[in-house]
């Protein structure tokens, strides 16, 4: 039997009409959150069906602050650039699983919104304390209106430089720091209990990844990262990579993100840019949806001088370059020429081949060395990861691991691989 009007048009109608509440939202985003991995303790699910993030950014649309990738950006600079955000949902579920955060614990959030210090909050519980800290007071402004609005009582919002950390309210447990850093400042390993986890989304030659590290000792050893994209640090350890522009047409920018790497000939590399492509082909295939995150990690430490080449949509399609990824391409330098990854689809459905396209007088000798590279990664250590360190500025060579060192003004960091 069927309910008399159920089916009618009219009534089906009104019923899609009807916009989904604030929890069904929550209810649909803690779905795709576990679905992606991004959230597997319970715990972690519980506390993104319990934190109203929408009330944090009241002037945005409800429904895209619940959508799991995207972050709310609540502030850029005079130059265009993203200073402040509430981060995407998954990067945030993310990060809390590697902090793997426990009742009681006091945990110390470094670049602030609130619905983050909400959702450390939740993992702490009443027992634990959660600081949350940020450069400006207007954010700091915000967080505290969400966190009253939303009752988090537990959470104490500092505004500060969390370079300097917040040693009036540690040691800490755990750090999460939610901003891209190019370093890690000594406060911060400082004020971290010994075997306690800093999260931190560290940029090592421009590629940025959210490392989970356990302190031990003075050296802080890595359990874990994963790629991510956060807004820079700001203040005193304020490092933003610099630009070596190759083609400057509005619209079709292509630039070498430059992180540490040896100055570039920047004017002999836009001379190779406009000369024709070299290719280079190395037969190792990928599936569309893999990640290449652990294949440009393999070659960053493998290469010396490999920046990530950014370019505007604009470029390929005119046919300035062959790809253009948000994140950026991995792309080789020597002198006046360069060759950057690219795949091209095989005859086998979603399967593609990696290799490289050069330009400049030794494009093909170039885009060849990468290929090798890539070789390399696939024939041993595909499913390998690397393994990260952090030891003080000044250590010794002779107490380093062997791997890639990376020197910042705080800290030597070594990239190694099994
Ligand atoms: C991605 S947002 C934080 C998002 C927040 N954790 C959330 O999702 O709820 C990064 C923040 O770091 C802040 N920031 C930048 N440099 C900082 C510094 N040196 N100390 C503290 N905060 C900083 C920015 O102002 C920005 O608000």
């Amino acid at each position: 039997m069927t309910t008399p009007g159920a089916s009618s048009p009219k009534r089906r109608i009104r019923m899609n009409d009807v916009p989904p509440t604030d929890q069904q939202l929550r209810d649909t985003m803690v779905q795709k959150l576990i679905e992606v991995g991004a959230a597997r303790d319970p715990r972690v699910v519980a506390a993104f069906r319990a934190v109203p993030r929408h009330l944090a950014t009241p002037e945005v649309d409800v429904a895209k602050t619940y959508e799991t990738e995207t972050a709310t950006i609540t502030k850029t600079d005079e130059s265009g650039v993203d200073i402040s955000s509430v981060s995407a949902p998954r990067i945030q579920a993310m990060q809390i699983e590697q902090a793997d955060i426990k009742p009681g614990m006091t945990v110390l959030e470094i670049g602030s919104g609130g619905p983050n210090a909400a959702y450390l909050a939740e993992m702490t519980g009443d027992g634990g304390r959660v600081i949350t800290m940020d450069i400006d007071a207007d954010v700091t402004a915000r967080a505290e209106r969400f966190l009253k609005t939303t009752g988090y009582r537990n959470v104490t919002v500092v505004t500060g430089d969390g370079e300097h950390g917040a040693p009036e309210h540690g040691p800490f447990d755990r750090i999460v720091v939610t901003v891209q850093s190019a370093d890690i400042p000594p406060a911060w390993t400082a004020q971290l209990k010994e075997n306690g986890r800093l999260v931190v989304p560290l940029r090592m030659r421009s590629m940025t990844r959210t490392v989970a590290f356990v302190r031990d000792g003075d050296r802080l050893v890595s359990d874990g990262f994963e790629q991510c994209g956060f807004v820079p640090m700001r203040g005193v350890g304020e490092n933003r990579m610099r630009l070596a522009v190759l083609h400057d047409e509005e619209g079709a920018e292509v630039a070498l993100r430059l992180d540490g790497h040896p100055e570039p000939d920047t004017e002999a590399l836009r001379a190779a840019l406009r000369s024709p492509r070299m290719e280079a082909w190395s037969g190792v295939t990928v599936g569309g949806e893999e990640s290449m995150e652990h294949l440009d990690f393999w070659l960053t430490t493998n290469l010396d001088n490999l920046p990530l080449m950014a370019a505007k949509i604009g470029a390929r399609q005119r046919g300035v370059v062959a790809v253009a990824s948000p994140v950026g391409t991995p792309t080789l330098v020597n002198g006046d020429s360069f060759a950057y990854r690219r795949s091209r689809p095989t005859d086998e459905e979603d399967r593609y081949e990696l290799g490289a396209i050069g330009h400049g007088p030794n494009g093909q000798k170039v885009a060849e060395r990468l290929v090798e590279e890539i070789q390399a990664w696939n024939d041993g250590h595909r499913s390998d990861r690397a393994h990260i360190e952090v030891f003080p500025a000044g250590t010794p060579e002779d107490q380093l691991p062997a791997g890639r060192v990376i020197d910042r003004p705080h800290t030597r960091v070594i990239i190694s691989w099994p």
